[in-house]
């Protein structure tokens, strides 16, 4: 008879591997490919889900709090709303001329003027809660509930890609990140990775580093920023990327999207959590209105010049040209408290897709396992 720890070892091993096997598949294999292969693939999803844990563990016993927070993304607002799909007289004449590649998933003719309730999450990019005036990517993320109590979610940030290129980039920054936490100097953590892995990946996870610095901002505001999923999904079987933009902002080219950013005294003189105050009172004032859209590869300059597949595995690859607005996020409800917006059961979960709208490349292949174990964690 299987002695307990024996079964649980075995349960362990079943479902994990159940776990990774089943989130990694190419789901459109004439665009994406593997990075080196299926099986060094997995092996990394793994090890970035350690690193990702252990810099948790690290930040939560540095912190006051000694709590842990998300892995990334860790200060955030909760607030709750609607996000409604435009109907067909309310698309641009170019997003009608693609309606038969749009109306897929939560875009489909069935969620046409369905106002859906919603609930959003503005947040900062560091898995540690900082004061706002330190320079930072910010993010937003919707989880829209369907009546058929399915959901789609979406997970945004205000830079114009993600600025970790591949599964082994990502993987290093950590180690690096890892080091620096446990208190190496960043030249110290970089020098001890060049050791180990060598030149070539130390500069590649300095590159990603030094790119995610020059993304980071001052934002005015949550509600002035235009966000980007950096990465790709399927939307009825053609590559798109999405975002949301500011109502008021006349968006028809990639060029249109911008960011109000301000200057560190400005922010300084604001306070420590301006951004937050500043959402409050938005909300006072009627609520934050922004659009979604839709960026299809094939209109992209780079697909013009000739498709390769990096364009989907390389998440720093910025895709330009016009975009389509597909719905109005009405963000005017409630405060929520952090416990509320992350129930297990409705809260916000970048891994929870909605099966029209699946995710493409590795970064995608990868995410849903590590933002599950992060959360699972805290
Ligand atoms: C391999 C790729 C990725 C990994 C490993 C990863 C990892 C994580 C982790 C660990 C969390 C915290 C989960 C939690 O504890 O609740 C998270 C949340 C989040 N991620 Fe990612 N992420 C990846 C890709 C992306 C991309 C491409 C974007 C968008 C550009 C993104 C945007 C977000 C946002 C906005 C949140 C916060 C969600 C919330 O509000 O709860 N992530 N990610």
């Amino acid at each position: 008879m299987l002695s307990i720890r024996s079964l649980l070892f075995c349960i362990g091993i079943f479902s994990h591997v159940a776990i990774t096997a089943a989130e990694h598949q190419l789901t459109l294999p004439k665009f994406e490919q593997w990075y080196h292969s299926q099986e060094q693939e997995q092996a990394l999803t793994l090890e970035l889900r350690d690193s990702f844990l252990k810099l948790q563990e690290l930040i939560a016993e540095r912190s006051p709090e000694q709590k842990k927070q998300r892995g990334t993304h860790a200060k955030g607002h909760c607030i709750t709303g609607t996000f409604q799909v435009l109907a067909d007289d309310e698309l641009s004449s170019a997003a009608f001329a693609r309606k038969a590649d749009l109306r897929h998933g939560l875009f489909a003719p069935a969620y046409i003027d369905e106002v859906l309730p919603a609930r959003y999450r503005f947040a900062n990019s560091s898995g540690r809660v900082l004061p706002d005036f330190i320079p930072d990517i910010r993010a937003l993320s919707i989880a829209v509930q369907t009546h058929e109590r399915l959901s789609q979610h979406f997970a945004f940030n205000n830079a114009p890609h993600f600025e970790l290129k591949d599964l082994q980039t990502f993987v290093d920054v950590l180690k690096m990140g890892i080091l620096v936490a446990e208190g190496s100097y960043k030249l110290t953590a970089f020098a001890k990775l060049a050791w180990h892995a060598g030149l070539r990946r130390a500069f590649a996870a300095k590159a990603a580093v030094d790119m995610g610095e020059e993304d980071k901002a001052i934002a005015d505001s949550f509600s002035n920023q235009s966000y980007r999923s950096g990465s790709t999904f399927a939307l009825g079987g053609q590559p798109v990327k999405l975002g949301a933009y500011p109502c008021d902002l006349q968006v028809q080219h990639t060029d249109d999207l911008v960011n109000k950013t301000i200057t560190a005294d400005e922010a300084k003189q604001r306070g420590a959590d301006y951004l937050g105050t500043q959402l409050v009172s938005e909300l006072q004032s009627g609520g934050i209105c922004h659009k979604l859209f839709v960026q299809f590869l094939d209109e992209t300059d780079q697909y013009h010049h000739g498709f390769d597949k990096e364009l989907i595995e390389d998440t720093t690859r910025i895709w330009t040209g016009p975009i389509h607005t597909v719905a109005e996020l009405q963000i005017a409800g409630e405060q929520l408290s952090p416990a509320t917006c992350d129930d297990p059961v409705n809260g916000l979960n970048p891994a929870k897709v909605h099966i029209d709208l699946p995710g493409l490349g590795q970064i995608n292949r990868a995410r849903s396992l590590i933002e599950s174990a992060s959360r699972a964690a805290r």
